[in-house]
């Protein structure tokens, strides 16, 4: 009768929810227990970067660069991200604001807001720019998409605020799927605007639900549609889900900077967070007008590796996010194994370009190891083109940044873009641009 004291049920019934429930973003992902221990990672052979899909092996630079390099991209895009279109021909970008004089007179801004079928009718998403004042000669710039929106990174009053979908959170002033004023600055400690003015760039940012809201929805809002062949309704199982979407928008920032004097457009480091990192990286893959490409704990499909099935896994971010990849990365739900790639050969698309990877030590789900493995077998590639690679094989202490051609850190803390890490991410731009 008494061998289960009430104490011991409930204490077993709070360790079955944790175990069950870990962390839920949706019902159908309930069950899923992420593993934190290295000894329980399943035996795997990572896919090497440099031999291709006939087996032969890539032993020149040349080699890389025009047959590998594209195979690896079509690898990803066929299998993780999804294909998506090119510059939409009619694009307009329109100046909505702009001030010579903003943030105390340390800043000039613009807003354009680019209209990707040419109309007011159509998707668009709005660009918020800050160049140091009296900018001369074009600044290099840091371009990133934002959570909350452009009027989220700084209490600026001038900045517009996000008019597109957000997620309803009436004590952080979104009411209705609508921004608020009072989520003004809400993210403000996430961009270090200032500092990176101080050290001579500029900074860009753009709301992601603008170019696709953050939530499943077949693909009915957001830029999908605009590209829809007569009858299509969703894209099919190798185009673009929401990550390649966002990344495309990305893209689209740097056609406006091609268009703009102020900005050196051969100096656009893209910097993203989280899923928002994985957009990152796939955006620098796809297009190489980025010059610098910064990954801060991307996680999942974004720099860890898939195979460790360490924290958050494919089955796990296939469940809880279904519009993030792909349809075909779905068949890779429980079988990392079967993937064609895996996401150290993502940042060796970046190579010979500056990349910097960044994790942090309260960020298990995000698996930082794994992480760091990526930079450290992105490697080959970038020796086989010459320049140096990470400049260590082995994984650096906590708060022990490593700047070579590919920059890591693991920063002490929690999931979140610091001003630590934007001072790493100056330093790393600097170094790589030559700048003192
Ligand atoms: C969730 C998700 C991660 C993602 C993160 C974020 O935790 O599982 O894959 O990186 O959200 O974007 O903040």
């Amino acid at each position: 009768m008494h061998r289960f004291p009430l104490r011991s049920l409930v204490v077993l019934a709070i360790l079955v929810s944790v175990v069950i429930l870990g962390r839920p973003d949706n019902a159908r992902a309930q069950k899923f227990v992420a593993n934190y221990d290295e000894t329980k990672i399943p035996a795997f052979e990572l896919p090497d970067p440099l031999k291709r899909v006939s087996g032969k092996r890539v032993k020149t630079a040349k080699q890389w660069t025009k047959k590998r390099r594209p195979e690896v991209l079509r690898l990803f895009q066929e299998h993780v991200y999804g294909k998506a279109p090119g510059r939409p021909p009619r694009m307009v970008f329109r100046l909505i604001e702009s001030s010579t004089e903003a943030l105390a007179g340390k800043a000039i801004r613009k807003q354009i807001r680019v209209l990707f079928a040419g109309t007011e009718k159509g998707p668009q998403m709005d660009l918020l720019v800050y160049l140091p004042a009296n900018t001369k000669a074009a600044v290099p710039v840091f371009v990133g998409l934002n959570f909350n929106g452009n009027h989220a990174i700084q209490t600026d009053p001038k900045i517009q605020l996000a008019r597109s979908w957000h997620r309803d959170d009436a004590g952080q002033g979104y009411v209705n799927n609508r921004a608020t004023e009072k989520s003004r600055g809400l993210s403000a400690s996430r961009w270090s605007v200032e500092r990176c003015l101080a050290a001579g760039f500029g900074v860009a940012t753009i709301y992601c639900g603008d170019i696709d809201p953050d939530y499943h929805d077949e693909f009915q809002n957001g830029v999908h549609p605009l590209f829809y062949k007569d009858g299509q309704k969703a894209p099919s199982a190798n185009q673009w889900g929401t990550i390649a979407a966002w990344a495309w928008g990305l893209s689209r920032a740097v056609d406006y900077f091609e268009t703009d004097k102020q900005i050196d457009q051969k100096r656009v480091v893209l910097l993203g967070h989280s899923r928002l990192g994985k957009t990152a990286l796939w955006a620098g893959a796809r297009d190489q007008r980025f010059a610098i490409v910064i990954s801060n704990n991307s996680g999942c499909g974004g720099a860890a590796l898939s195979r460790r099935q360490f924290g958050e896994t494919v089955w796990r971010i296939n469940n809880s996010f279904p519009h993030w990849f792909c349809g075909n990365f779905k068949k890779y739900d429980n079988r990392e194994n079967q993937l064609p790639v895996d996401q150290h050969m993502l940042v060796a698309l970046m190579a010979p370009r500056p990349v910097y990877i960044a994790s942090a030590t309260g960020d298990r789900w995000a698996d930082p190891r794994g992480e760091f493995l990526s930079a450290l077998h992105a490697e080959p590639v970038y020796k086989l083109l010459g320049t140096e690679g990470l400049g260590t094989d082995k994984m650096p202490k906590a708060d022990a940044p490593v700047h070579g051609r590919i920059g890591y850190h693991l920063r002490t803390g929690k999931h979140d873009v610091t001003d630590y890490d934007w001072q790493q991410y100056i330093a790393f731009a600097r170094k790589h641009f030559g700048q003192k």
